[in-house]
């Protein structure tokens, strides 16, 4: 089979998604969000997310099938987030998954929902270069992978130690006033801000610990200090400069994100970045890849925003790459994985 048609969903957390692809080419991708309902609550609420996967399963599957002008016979394999995610939100998309491989009698790969960050960039930029390196940013994950083969070898480098990017920029922004989720409010003070204005930290950059975690992350001090930067002007009865602290944020963010992605280029001899998940929209983080990637020759490939947020068509794509590479599927009888390792890329 050199082009295989397949089915990808996608349920991790607050968004039901189902993309078709062929091959190498997006057919379609259609994307449900229950972001609305989780607003008012500060954070996604795991029992609300889970009753609107199920609601919005069924027309979401059909929405990208209709879309992509096919029926379900015309699948050749489905492939379904398996983790690491909500437990909950998981266990709908992988039973609506199962069924729906069984009724058409294909293959269906339980697959990691990161991976599938770093697989969606071929829908864009095409085949992985040797040897790249990926750079995974989201609410929940902050991780540096060497992608050897996306369908059968991915090493982790680094990871965040404590809170994810997005996650930090979450609670300040909440401690701002803004609504959830704030990063991307976040992201557009900053450019009017001044981020020398107050002095953050930048964690494991410097000294022992980065000598001994080069390539892995923690913002649970950046956030410390800025929360503690607030509250300090707030007791002080003193105006807090919203631009100038969201600026300080980003810029400590971009700068460790972009600084430790561009060392480990180096160290392994990569010519390209991938960059997923939907922290990669981040205006600073960008700019400093962009930046840096130029001084180093690096080739940058953050996919546009469409396929860095959660949706289907990274699944799909990863399935494709699974097709293709021969790898047997997870059969019907495998399990969810809420924290499912970055290097176990399918269930077994
Ligand atoms: O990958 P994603 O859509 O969902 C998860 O799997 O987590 O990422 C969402 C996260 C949220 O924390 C959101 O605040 C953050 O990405 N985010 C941003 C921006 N756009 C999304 N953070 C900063 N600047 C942005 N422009
Ligand atoms: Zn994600």
């Amino acid at each position: 089979m050199s082009e295989p048609v397949v089915l990808g969903i996608e349920s991790t957390c607050d968004e039901t998604a189902a993309g078709v692809v062929c091959g190498g080419e997006l057919l379609s991708s259609v994307v449900a969000s229950s972001m609305e309902m989780h607003a008012r609550y500060g954070g996604v609420i795991p029992e609300i997310a889970s009753r609107a996967h199920a609601e919005a399963f069924v027309p979401v599957v059909s929405k990208a099938l209709q879309e992509a002008g096919m029926e379900l016979s015309g699948v050749d394999a489905v492939a379904v987030s398996a983790g690491p995610g909500l437990a909950g939100c998981l266990a709908v998309g992988v039973s609506g998954a199962k069924a729906l491989a069984y009724a058409i009698g294909k293959p269906l790969y339980g697959v990691n929902h990161v991976i599938g960050h770093i697989a969606v960039t071929q829908l864009q930029f095409g085949a992985f270069p040797e040897n790249a390196l990926a750079l995974i940013v989201s609410g929940g994950h902050t991780s540096l992978l060497r992608v050897r083969d996306v369908a059968t070898a991915v090493d982790v480098i680094g990871t965040t130690l404590d809170d994810a990017a997005g996650e930090c920029f979450d609670k300040i922004a909440r401690l701002l006033g803004f609504p959830y989720p704030g990063g991307p409010i976040v992201d557009q003070h900053a450019q009017k801000g001044d981020p020398k204005a107050l002095r953050v930290p930048k964690a494991l950059t410097t000294g022992r610990s980065a000598r001994e975690h080069p390539y892995d992350f923690s913002f649970s001090g950046v956030k410390t200090a800025v929360a503690r930067w607030i509250e300090q002007r707030r007791m002080k009865g003193l105006d807090v400069p919203i631009d100038d602290v969201c600026a300080a944020l980003a810029d400590s963010v971009a700068d460790v994100l972009s600084e430790k992605a561009m060392a480990a280029c180096r160290q392994f001899g990569s010519p390209a970045l991938i960059v997923g998940g939907g922290f990669s929209a981040n205006s600073q983080l960008c700019a400093a890849l962009a930046k840096k990637g130029k001084r180093d020759g690096v080739e940058v490939r953050v996919p546009r925003a469409s396929l860095c947020t959660d949706n289907g068509a990274m699944i799909a794509m990863l399935g494709s790459n699974l097709v293709q590479s021969g790898v047997e599927p997870s059969g019907l009888d495998f399990s969810i994985d809420p924290s499912m390792p970055m290097n176990r890329i399918v269930m077994r």
